[in-house]
């Protein structure tokens, strides 16, 4: 149902694209990696740029890379038409451009999404391209609420589009799936009232289509850093335990000062220990401390003997620092 009403579409509404007029591997190639760059209207005056001035793979394998970088100038991501230059010039060395999904891939800037779209377009491969469209196409159409950047997400919707892919007419479909996202099922305003597929959409029918699709916010890791004081004072070194509210509560630390309120004349004993907790990346500094004359404590620190400090229980970050401490 989804499939064929979605072909039906695309049939009266499809866009007539210039890369769409051909099944030239070349144009199909071309027109894709130019398209990972910009927009539609911005993309075709490349794509006929590109094509005027070098017809064929062949011909754009014999530009100087200079020649090549100038066309591409104003698309950005310049690395890309330097593998635009490199590819041209491995694909003609190949005799042509491979006609299976995995010679596509292997190809340099070719990724699944393209490997699938110039399969399917150029040799009628079976392959379902996966985007953004058609995460959220499908995520509405078929009421799923699986995070569309989630591992299980990732491989329920490629299958999923795989499933409704027919055989028989791979490009079609795939270029139907691109039109419908870019022009009816829009991320912000989707056309519900006017669309051929609403009779069967279960976003639409559950109410659900400004919440799907669903995408995982991804937590910021943030970096922290620490720098820890082992103090030395009478065969004895200050600890506390861990407030309420932050890491490591109830566990014993050594000194944990600021980072402009280093003890003169402590020493440091390492730098920059990682330490990876869940949600923060911690970056330890470590210094020994060995004085004299008793230092003031902030509140909260108490003495403890050295030999005793293995009776209170640290976090393991300080485990590890303290197992760098030269010998008192
Ligand atoms: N976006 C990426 N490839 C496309 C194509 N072949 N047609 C329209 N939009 C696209
Ligand atoms: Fe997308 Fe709305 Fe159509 Fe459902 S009814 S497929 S949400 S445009």
């Amino acid at each position: 149902m989804f499939t064929t009403t979605l072909l039906d579409w695309f049939a009266l509404n499809g866009r007539d694209l210039p890369w769409r007029r051909t099944r030239d591997p070349y144009r199909i190639w071309l027109s894709e990696v130019i398209l990972q760059q910009t927009r539609i209207a911005q993309g075709m005056e490349y794509y006929l740029q590109f094509v005027s001035k070098w017809p064929t793979v062949e011909r754009l394998a014999e530009a100087t890379e200079d020649e090549v970088m100038k066309a591409w100038q104003g698309l950005g991501y310049y690395s890309r038409a330097r593998h635009l230059h490199e590819t041209a010039k491995a694909v003609t060395a190949l005799g042509g451009f491979p006609s299976t999904i995995e010679g596509l891939r292997a190809l340099k800037g070719v990724g699944d999404y393209t490997a699938a779209a110039i399969g399917s377009i150029a040799f009628g491969l079976p392959s379902a391209v996966v985007d953004g469209n058609v995460y959220r196409v499908l995520a509405r159409h078929f009421g799923v609420e699986t995070p569309i950047n989630s591992t299980e997400g990732k491989k329920l919707f490629r299958e999923l589009a795989q499933s409704l892919l027919p055989e028989d007419r791979p490009a079609e479909f795939n270029q139907a799936m691109m039109d419908f996202g870019a022009m009816q099922c829009l991320p912000s305003s989707p056309d519900c009232m006017e669309c051929t597929l609403q009779e069967t959409c279960e976003a639409f029918r559950t109410n659900r289509v400004g919440s799907l699709p669903v995408k995982l916010k991804k937590v910021e890791v943030k970096t922290r850093r620490l720098i820890y004081i082992y103090i030395r004072w009478q065969g004895m070194t200050a600890i506390r335990k861990r407030p309420a509210g932050d890491i490591w509560q109830g566990l014993w630390e050594p000194m944990n000062v600021a980072e402009d309120a280093i003890p003169q004349g402590a020493k440091m004993v390492c730098k920059d220990v990682k330490h990876v907790l869940t949600h923060r990346i911690l970056l330890a500094d470590f210094y020994l401390w060995e004085t004299e004359r008793e230092p003031d404590l902030p509140e909260g620190y108490i003495w403890v003997k050295e030999e005793d400090l293995d009776q209170y229980a640290v976090p393991r970050l300080i485990e590890i620092l303290l197992e760098k401490l030269p010998r008192g």
